[in-house]
């Protein structure tokens, strides 16, 4: 088992290891002493998995659980769910020293956080993450969202939570899919910061340790967070891959998901990286074979004429410059502020 302690403006931990869901009723009760109901939020595929064993471990910890289940996938992550959710806990007259725990993936996360800072002007809350994208990257970092008609993640709240568990075991039920999905984020942290943890991932595929490497991912990811946790400057780095793939994400109307968009993406900024000189020809090629050691594309079938559009509504966009994320090396990023008259030449280098 590994323990990581976060410290932004609350100090929590994130603890990763196997067979946690049963462990997790003392830990919650560790960090919530006062607590006495536990409301469960989870979705339609997780919680005929794993909300009995959750439950059972709440309530030998004391707690009285009372759950909600939505449909899942991301049209539910909405305005209607989150008043349904918000008129849920009302209803079972939760209180402010109460607390809400999220079972899920990032939908999961994102809406119930977001629940958690607003409910009563804000209760506490924990998060279980059950898939990878989750574990390493939504879960940390105390970003909370729901999505609206205008586009996703508009309407949310920083708001850190009261711990972390990420029981490995979950990940055994993950789809193929959407573990691969979240592979792009791992390697992300792998090329952004960490040599090491790249080349255990080029080597390894998608067999790789997963205490270790879920463990460095939210190590490197706090590590940002603690620096900028309101997201004004350095954790734009995180964005590596994301511009591209933001557009590809847009461009496919969401049929090409978000992992293997970032994939590509990250594929596409490190040959026109390469191209330009800013990293060499072998750090380019390191790249697209992690990728396809983690079974994601590289490449893109979209042109630049394509691709530029929706790179310049992006909201990372600073006036007449768009920040790309671009490597240095193996482990080593850089912003590379790029006009928007030069933005088009620079994604086709990388096609
Ligand atoms: N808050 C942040 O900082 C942050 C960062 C990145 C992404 N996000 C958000 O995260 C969301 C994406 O997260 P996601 O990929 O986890 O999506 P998700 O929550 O939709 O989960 C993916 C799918 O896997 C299923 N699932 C989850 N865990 C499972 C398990 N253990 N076994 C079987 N099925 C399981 C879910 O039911 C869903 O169908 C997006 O809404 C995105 O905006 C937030
Ligand atoms: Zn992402």
């Amino acid at each position: 088992m590994k323990r990581i302690k976060i410290s932004v403006s609350k100090e929590y931990e994130v603890v990763i290891g196997n067979k946690l869901l049963d462990e997790s009723g003392a830990l919650v009760r560790a960090v919530c002493p006062e607590s006495s109901t536990a409301a469960v939020i989870s979705d339609d595929n997780v919680a005929p998995l794993y909300l009995r064993r959750l439950t059972k471990s709440l309530e030998n910890a004391g707690f009285s659980v009372v759950s909600f289940v939505f449909p899942h996938g991301e049209k539910s992550k909405n305005a209607e769910t989150y008043v349904e959710i918000l008129n849920f806990l009302a209803e079972n007259r939760l209180t402010r020293t109460d607390l809400l725990v999220a079972l899920g993936g990032g939908v999961v996360g994102d809406i119930t956080g977001f629940a958690a800072a607003t409910y009563l002007r804000g209760v506490k809350f924990v998060q279980i993450p059950t898939s990878l994208l989750a574990m390493v990257d939504s879960s940390v970092g105390g970003k909370t969202a729901i999505d609206l008609k205008a586009g996703k993640n508009l309407a949310g709240a920083f708001c850190q939570p009261e711990l972390v568990v990420c029981d490995l075991d979950t990940l055994d039920t993950l789809s193929p899919a959407f573990f691969a999905d979240g592979c792009a984020e791992v390697i992300k942290y792998g090329v952004l910061a960490d040599k090491a943890l790249f080349e255990h991932l080029a080597e390894r595929g998608q067999g790789f340790d997963r205490e270790y490497v879920i463990g460095r991912c939210v190590e490197l990811k706090r590590d940002y967070v603690t620096k900028d946790e309101f997201d004004t400057g350095v954790r734009m780095m995180l964005n590596l891959g994301h511009t591209v793939g933001h557009a590809i994400e847009k461009l496919s109307a969401y049929s090409i998901s978000h992992g293997y968009a970032v994939a590509m993406g990250m594929g596409v900024v490190s040959r026109a990286a390469a191209a330009k000189g800013i990293c060499p020809e072998n750090c380019a090629e390191a790249i697209e074979k992690g990728l396809e050691a983690l079974k994601l594309p590289a490449a893109t079938a979209y042109t630049a004429k394509e691709l530029i559009d929706p790179m310049l509504s992006d909201k990372k966009r600073a006036g007449g410059t768009v920040n790309l994320i671009v490597p240095y090396e193996i482990g080593r990023c850089g912003l590379l502020p790029t006009r928007v008259e030069e933005l088009e030449d620079f994604v086709n280098t990388g096609l």
